[in-house]
């Protein structure tokens, strides 16, 4: 049982939480909100039915079952209803709604809550008496304007678009900390809650999660498992790749040959072939947007492209023949920078991925492109003297800056993989800088006015094992240089070199998962828990995070092990870490 309060227990731990009476049961809840909550408040009511069972929200079920059960009581046989009594399960109601600026300040004061300065903050207040959850805003009209914004049409670090995505992320993160505490005091029938205020925002403003779907092919029920569990935990993005050299995974309909001959790979495994729906990407961008989730999605060029060539063999600087990978590592075959047809097709795949994913970013890959192949083609070499480029790296730039700008002008902010920095010619790329053992290359996105988000291949690449003692930690795993452990997860600092206040230009972190070795959704579960978790709680309290022992005692007291959140949810977490 859990020995720490729950609100003690809380990942991420919240920014301020007071306890404000005793704990209390409640046996069936009722959701209700402003408006502008509905996506929230459907997916709690989604997670809520899906987790507990149907009668938790059946206030009138649970009053006919009392009626019932009085009744009964005075046959010969009467039901053992032990602790069945009325008042022992209460209906409490659950609202979420917004808090003009006298509102959010009275309450503030009532709790003797400092005013955040920042955005994105919730108030989440738990009695006996109801549960409210209060997201800020200054005014209607500004809400509504926030709440009806579309994608921004500018990539500048200062413009990124708070307002509209802050509120729903912050009404999610809100459901998220409801939803742990129900975990936490779930007795199989009712819930035994703590009187409390929680006044919450997050440090950074991208927590995010990538998943390769190309390797091996994640079916779209792991992957809502996943987004589910990544909401719990209040991370806010997820970025999705969908194409590698072992699999095209997005179906287009301008381009059906991408699926047609891309998608599947020889070998038994049945999780090599499959692509995605166009339907299925709807439907899996709908329910990470009801979570707060905004999904990113990365199509893979120039390089890892073996499963366009495939399809596409002029696309090649080779002759071929060209097969979708089976191996893992590294192809020297990429797209011919002399053949403009290669840059034809991945302009026209980003049309439609741009109409089929509605958020402000996108992910346009670019890592490891060996230059080999070009530096033997007549085409590329002609290219190369066309642009008067001074080094064969620079076709990968132009073509980088060709791709970005494209998306650009359609209002899309780009990002690619730290390989975006490597030719002198300008792009309008923004940053993922996952080569750890190039250091400066965070200062020098800065320093050039991208934005930067940090995913190092050490320790953030799940893919990797998680304890040194390899006995410990069954199946294959990369391990480089050492293990990915959750104490060195957990203690990475993100904030290393970027100086005493870390600059704006700076969104936030994310975690990997690379597929080689993770072929189903199980070992998935396997290679990201408990460390997503421990990514998630560095995302949302930068520095002030606390030390690891108190990190993994919450973690054991509440989510870990006998009745803990990981296993309600039966997540196939790793028990094993140093
Ligand atoms: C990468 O790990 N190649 C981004
Ligand atoms: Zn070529």
């Amino acid at each position: 049982m859990n020995t720490l309060n729950p609100l003690e227990t809380l990942i991420p731990a919240p920014k301020h939480a007071i306890v404000s009476g005793s704990l209390f049961y409640a046996a069936t809840l009722t959701l209700d909100g402003d408006g502008d909550f509905l996506p929230q408040m459907r997916s709690l009511r989604d997670e809520i039915l899906s987790s507990f069972g149907e009668t938790v929200l059946s206030p009138q079920s649970s009053a006919e079952e009392f009626e019932y059960f009085e009744k009964q009581t005075h046959d010969e046989t009467p039901l053992w209803g032990a602790n069945f009594r009325r008042e022992a399960a209460p209906t409490v109601s659950v609202r979420l709604r917004w808090a003009d600026a006298d509102t959010w300040q009275n309450r503030l004061t009532a709790a003797s809550f400092a005013v955040p300065s920042q955005n994105g903050a919730y108030l989440l207040e738990i009695s006996p008496g109801g549960i409210e959850m209060l997201i800020f805003r200054s005014s209607p009209a500004e809400a509504a304007e926030a709440m009806a914004a579309t994608a921004p049409v500018v990539s500048a670090p200062a413009a990124i678009p708070v307002t509209a995505a802050t509120a729903a992320e912050a009404a999610a993160a809100a459901c998220a900390t409801l939803m742990q505490l129900l975990y936490l005091g779930w007795d199989g029938w009712r819930f035994r809650l703590p009187s409390c205020r929680i006044l919450d925002w997050p440090e950074l403003s991208w927590r995010g999660l990538m998943v390769d779907s190309a390797r091996h092919f994640m079916s779209l029920a792991e992957l809502k498992k996943t987004l589910s569990m990544a909401w719990l935990y209040k991370l806010n993005r997820f970025h999705w790749h969908l194409t590698d050299d072992q699999g095209w995974r997005l179906e287009l309909l301008t381009l059906p040959e991408a699926t047609g001959s891309g998608s599947t790979r020889p070998g038994g495994d049945p999780n090599r072939n499959g692509f995605y729906t166009q339907e299925d990407v709807r439907d899996l961008v709908a329910y990470a947007a009801d979570r707060g989730i905004t999904v990113v999605p990365e199509l893979d060029l120039p390089g890892h492209v073996q499963a366009v060539l495939a399809g596409h063999p002029e696309f090649a600087c080779t002759p071929g023949p060209h097969q979708v990978r089976t191996e893992w590592g590294i192809s020297e075959d990429v797209l011919c920078m002399g053949n403009p047809a290669g840059l034809a097709f991945t302009l026209k795949a980003w049309d439609e991925v741009c109409e089929l994913f509605p958020g402000p970013y996108v992910h346009i890959g670019g890592d490891e492109v060996p230059t080999t192949r070009w530096e033997q083609c007549p085409k590329c070499a002609a290219k190369k003297a066309e642009l008067g480029l001074k080094d064969w790296i620079d076709l990968h730039g132009h073509f980088v800056a060709a791709v970005a700008d494209h998306l650009a002008k359609k209002g899309k902010i780009v990002f690619g993989w730290d390989e975006v920095l490597d030719s002198s010619l300008p792009n309008k790329a923004h940053v993922v800088h996952w080569r750890t053992w190039l250091t400066e290359q965070s200062l020098k996105a800065l320093a050039q006015g991208r934005l930067l988000i940090r995913s190092p291949f050490f320790p953030y690449y799940l893919d990797f094992v998680q304890t040194d003692d390899r006995s410990q930690t069954p199946g294959l795993a990369y391990r480089s240089p050492d293990a990915a452990s959750l104490r060195r997860v957990y203690e990475y600092d993100p904030f290393a070199d970027l100086g005493t206040s870390a600059p704006s230009g700076f969104l936030g972190i994310q975690a990997n998962a690379w597929s080689e070795y993770i072929r189903d959704g199980r070992r998935l579960e396997f290679m990201l828990f408990p460390r997503l978790i421990a990514i998630a709680e560095t995302a949302w309290n930068g520095k002030q995070r606390a030390a690891y022992e108190t990190f993994t005692r919450r973690l054991e007291a509440g989510h870990t092990g006998r009745r803990g959140i990981l296993v309600q949810r039966n997540i196939n977490y790793c028990p094993y870490y140093e």
